[in-house]
């Protein structure tokens, strides 16, 4: 049968993407960027993603229809997220689809950006111009996805292990973050530690020169009274916490100055990302083994991290546990996972969307 031709658009955050794809093919993975005017904030401020949403939309949108060659009439359908995300960023590529859906008379699709994160898991490079996409997968994908199939998505604003028996409408939350996402962490101890803004790739660096085991911070959430057994699971047996870990390395710093001590950045660095990366790991791995799970996509922001990719590697190695990374540009935020699961749900037959749908900010 035909593949059909959707495009996807991606506001959740602070990216601007725009996605085309033929069934599994990716076409073109188009994507701008506020981030640079959120450097001086320290984080993303929603009011100007959203307005920074409004002006790169229509031209995202040009880039990506003239690099996958395709004109809006060809299109079959049209995929958005509408949640999780940030309320007005959401609502500015919900509004642009819409508009897009009446004008063209194509079905929409309403997306959750979660599962969309999984959904790149199908996607084959295509043979087209599709210059953004830096690494071709590894392997080849799958036309489609293991029945039981675990991904941990790591990102600025999610930290979660999901359990997808049918991408179209079988995905189970297994365990998240109950505080902040580990991205959010890596943010606020890099700006704690004076090392600017996006702090993710600043700690990884400086963690390479540092000792990780100079320091033990505390791992969130590992207490026999969180984790339980495997027979009679703990109440927080699959779910992370990485508040406490803030806090503990603020104290840290302050134990340092108080001494009038240099304070060892790189070392702190080094043994958060340790703490951050070996509990991440650790409780993926126990609830992929524990639910039969053995093939585990890594996707997020967050999984452009080395500490995090190796120890992932090794510890789903240990266990017996496939494990898939897509490519960077399709790990963060963008258009192409979102038209990759709208075209598996055309291609399942799900009915759409209709253009009468709400974005929600806090979609679970
Ligand atoms: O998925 P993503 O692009 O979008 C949001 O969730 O906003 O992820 C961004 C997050 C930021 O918190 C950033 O600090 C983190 O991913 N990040 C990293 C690395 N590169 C980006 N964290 C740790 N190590 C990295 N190399």
């Amino acid at each position: 049968r035909t593949q059909p031709l959707v495009l996807g658009i991606e506001s959740s955050c602070d990216e601007t993407g725009v996605g085309i794809v033929r069934g599994t093919e990716l076409l073109t993975n188009t994507v701008s960027s506020s981030m640079e005017e959120h450097v001086r904030f320290g984080g993303v401020i929603p009011e100007i993603a959203s307005r920074a949403h409004l002006d790169a939309f229509v031209p995202t949108l040009q880039e990506a229809l003239a690099e996958a060659n395709v004109q809006l009439a060809d299109i079959d359908a049209i995929a958005v997220t509408s949640g999780p995300g940030l309320a007005g960023a959401l609502m500015v590529g919900v509004c642009a689809a819409k508009a897009l859906a009446v004008a063209t008379g194509k079905p929409l699709y309403a997306i959750n950006h979660l599962v969309a994160h999984v959904g790149v898991g199908l996607l084959q490079q295509g043979t087209g111009t599709a210059t953004s996409v830096s690494t071709p997968p590894a392997g080849s994908p799958p036309e489609t996805l293991p029945d039981n199939m675990g991904a941990l998505l790591v990102s600025g604003g999610h930290t979660e292990i999901l359990r997808i028996r049918s991408i179209t409408d079988d995905v189970e939350l297994l365990g998240s973050t109950i505080d902040d996402a580990a991205g959010e962490a890596y943010d606020k101890v890099a700006r704690l530690l004076g090392l600017g803004y996006p702090g993710g790739p600043a700690i990884d660096k400086l963690a390479r020169t540092g000792n990780a085991k100079a320091i033990r911070f505390p791992r969130g959430l590992t207490q026999s009274k969180y984790m339980g057994t495997a027979e009679e699971p703990g109440p927080h047996r699959y779910d992370w916490s990485f508040s406490g870990l803030k806090t503990a390395v603020a104290r840290c710093v302050e134990q340092f100055e108080a001494r009038g001590e240099t304070v060892p950045v790189a070392d702190i660095a080094a043994a958060f990302q340790e703490a951050v990366v070996d509990v991440i790991t650790s409780k993926a791995v126990l609830a992929c083994r524990e639910n039969g799970i053995t093939e585990v996509l890594l996707g997020g922001g967050v999984a452009a991290n080395s500490r995090l990719r190796q120890l992932t590697e090794q510890r789903c190695s240990a266990a017996g546990i496939r494990l898939t990374v897509p490519p960077l540009s399709l790990c963060t935020d963008n258009g192409a996972m979102v038209a990759a699961l709208g075209a598996q749900l055309v291609m399942a037959g799900v009915e759409p969307s209709g253009i009468g749908f709400a974005p929600d900010s806090s979609m679970p």
